[in-house]
């Protein structure tokens, strides 16, 4: 038996090393080997899942001092043209005209059934461009779309382009990450608030910083050449409040912010009223209606939809996505999407979808766990209060 699996999982292991299935690196690959990261598999990159610390650990400093992620798999665009505007806001459910110079906003693509395509950040830069940040795992699809659109305008006559990035992409997130840039940096980091972006210099490299991020903490993204990531991350982590964090810290990090991970909680089959992302749908926006369906999601805004996104508090067994969610008495009313054991609440913590009569904070339903029905309460999100830096 044991020979059995043996061999068995060495022919598993040669199928794997055979298979022309060649994953994508980020310039800061062999910087995560050489720090210990445990590699995996991630939206079609070679990506670190933790380092040395336990998942818990690092998440737990990053609520406490300050993480560094690496995020060079993401997919930067800038957008370039005097149409751009209207460009992107053909695409997105922003009011991205009113923004100010150098104001970025959470935004969504999507399709003309009145599904999200992905969400993303865009960002008005005080240059001639729009600084565009969206998932991995949709950059095929995001760059083919804004491509196809992109041809359509040309043909217009209107004057847009795309220029897609290759420079590599951080994040520092957490209370003490002022304190440790500030100390690179020659511009005042107090006046750069939650969701605006600047062109600056860190530690003597040249990069752009958005006070953003998915952890819901205080933190930026730092968006800075290939060839100059390593020596940047290299300086920051010369701190000792800084350590670096992987896929699995972001993941527990960003649901007990309440926030929507791509292809489980928000997709093509949802649209941003059952997303419960109506916040991210320009006032103006609503009364044009012309972004892609449109025609489906504004009248949603007014009428109930069918289902949607909650948050859910248990105890007992973890929760996770794909669990069925039932009313009290046993009847199935939805489907988790995403849930983890919370390491700050030391409670499950998990969002789905339920049928709208169930929606409201507080409202009893049950976890089908393992063929067992566990007590749940809907509650807000986020399920740990945010801390981001508004000035
Ligand atoms: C809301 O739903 C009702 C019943 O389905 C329908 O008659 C009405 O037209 C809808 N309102 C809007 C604004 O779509
Ligand atoms: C949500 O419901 C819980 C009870 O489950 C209650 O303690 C809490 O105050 C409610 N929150 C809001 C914002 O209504």
């Amino acid at each position: 038996m044991v020979w059995a699996f043996y061999l068995n999982d060495c022919l598993m292991r040669l199928i794997v090393l055979l298979l022309p299935v060649k994953l994508k690196k980020t310039p800061l690959f062999d910087f995560h080997r050489a720090s210990g990261g445990k590699m995996v598999e991630f939206a079609g990159w070679s990506m670190p899942v933790q380092y040395t610390d336990s998942h818990i650990s690092s998440h737990m400093h990053t609520r406490q001092h300050c993480s560094l992620f690496d995020v060079s798999h993401m997919l930067q665009t800038n957008v370039h043209g005097k149409d751009r505007v209207k460009f992107m806001e053909s695409l997105v459910v922003a009011d991205i005209a009113e923004l100010k110079d150098n104001q970025g906003t959470l935004s969504l693509f999507t399709n003309d059934k009145g599904g999200i395509i992905d969400d993303l950040i865009v960002t008005k830069t005080d240059q001639t461009f729009l600084y565009v940040v969206s998932n991995a795992g949709c950059a095929d699809k995001d760059s083919a779309h804004m491509k196809a659109k992109l041809a359509e305008f040309k043909s217009a006559g209107h004057d847009v382009d795309l220029e897609f990035l290759d420079d590599a992409l951080i994040a520092v997130q957490g209370p003490s990450m002022s304190r440790v840039l500030q100390e690179g940096l020659k511009d005042d980091l107090t006046k750069l608030t939650f969701m605006f972006s600047a062109l600056t210099t860190a530690f003597g490299v040249p990069c752009r910083i958005t006070r953003c991020g998915y952890t819901g903490e205080d933190g930026v993204e730092i968006s800075v050449p290939s060839s100059r990531v390593v020596e940047l991350t290299e300086r920051l982590l010369s701190n000792p409040e800084v350590k670096l964090a992987g896929l699995g810290a972001r993941d527990s990090l960003r649901l007990e912010a309440g926030l929507c991970l791509y292809g489980n909680d928000i997709d093509e089959t949802t649209t941003p009223v059952e997303g419960t992302l109506v916040w991210t749908i320009g006032k103006r926006r609503r009364q044009t209606g012309d972004f892609p369906g449109a025609d489906i999601i504004v009248p949603q805004i007014k009428n109930k939809t069918q289902k949607k996104r909650v948050g859910l508090v248990s105890t007992g067994p973890p929760v996770r996505p794909h669990t069925p969610i039932l009313s009290t008495d046993g009847k199935v009313i939805g489907e988790v999407t995403s849930g983890c054991p919370s390491p700050c609440l030391k409670k499950n913590v998990a969002m789905g979808y339920v049928d709208s009569a169930f929606s409201k904070n507080g409202t009893q339903i049950q976890v089908e766990v393992r063929k067992k029905a566990v007590p749940a309460t809907v509650s807000k999100m986020p399920f740990v209060p945010t801390n981001y830096y508004t000035g």
